[in-house]
């Protein structure tokens, strides 16, 4: 590289520098609310904390399941050969607490009766619930602060 070059190019760095410092302000977009946060986020903690108030039944969910699951996974779950995913929309909260109850049913993990809701999610007994190991890192923050 040239002197030539070499001061075009501080020229044009400091060119970039100043104009960034001198950008229109255009006002444009805001920051969002407290609300507009708490519609998109969907975050649901180990406890249960941040799911959807609402519920659903082993009962409705077979319903649902027959309409919007079972043409690709089968009418109890055991799928057909190998479907392309399609785009899905979303399922409202009572829709996904019935049919995620009636999927647990099929597994027996749920018995026949019973309901899932924001609050008894958390307690459904899954086959693995006591084979997660403990983070033993003293460094790694906890729910309740530091070890
Ligand atoms: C149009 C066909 C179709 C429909 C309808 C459909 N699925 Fe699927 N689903 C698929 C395919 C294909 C896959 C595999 C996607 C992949 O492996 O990337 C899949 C994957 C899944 C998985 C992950 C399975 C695994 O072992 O990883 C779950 C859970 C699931 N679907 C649940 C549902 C539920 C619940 C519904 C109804 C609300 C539904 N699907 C409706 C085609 C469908």
């Amino acid at each position: 590289m040239n002197k030539r070059m070499i001061a075009l190019l501080i020229l044009a760095v400091a060119g970039i520098c100043l104009g960034a410092a001198q950008l229109p302000q255009h006002n444009l977009g805001r920051p969002a609310t407290a609300e507009e946060i708490r519609k998109r986020d969907i975050s649901v903690a180990p406890d249960g904390t941040g799911l959807p108030a609402g519920h659903g039944s082993v009962e409705e969910g077979r319903q649902v399941y027959k309409i919007l699951c079972g043409s690709c996974h089968g009418d109890r779950g055991q799928g057909f050969g190998d479907y392309p995913p399609l785009v899905g929309g979303p399922l409202t909260p009572d829709e996904t607490y019935a049919v995620t109850a009636f999927i647990l049913y099929m597994n027996g993990i749920v018995d026949q009766k019973a309901e899932l809701n924001e609050k008894s999610l958390s307690k459904v007994k899954m086959p693995n619930r006591d084979g997660f190991v403990l983070d033993p890192r003293t460094d790694v923050p906890t729910k309740e602060g530091k070890k």
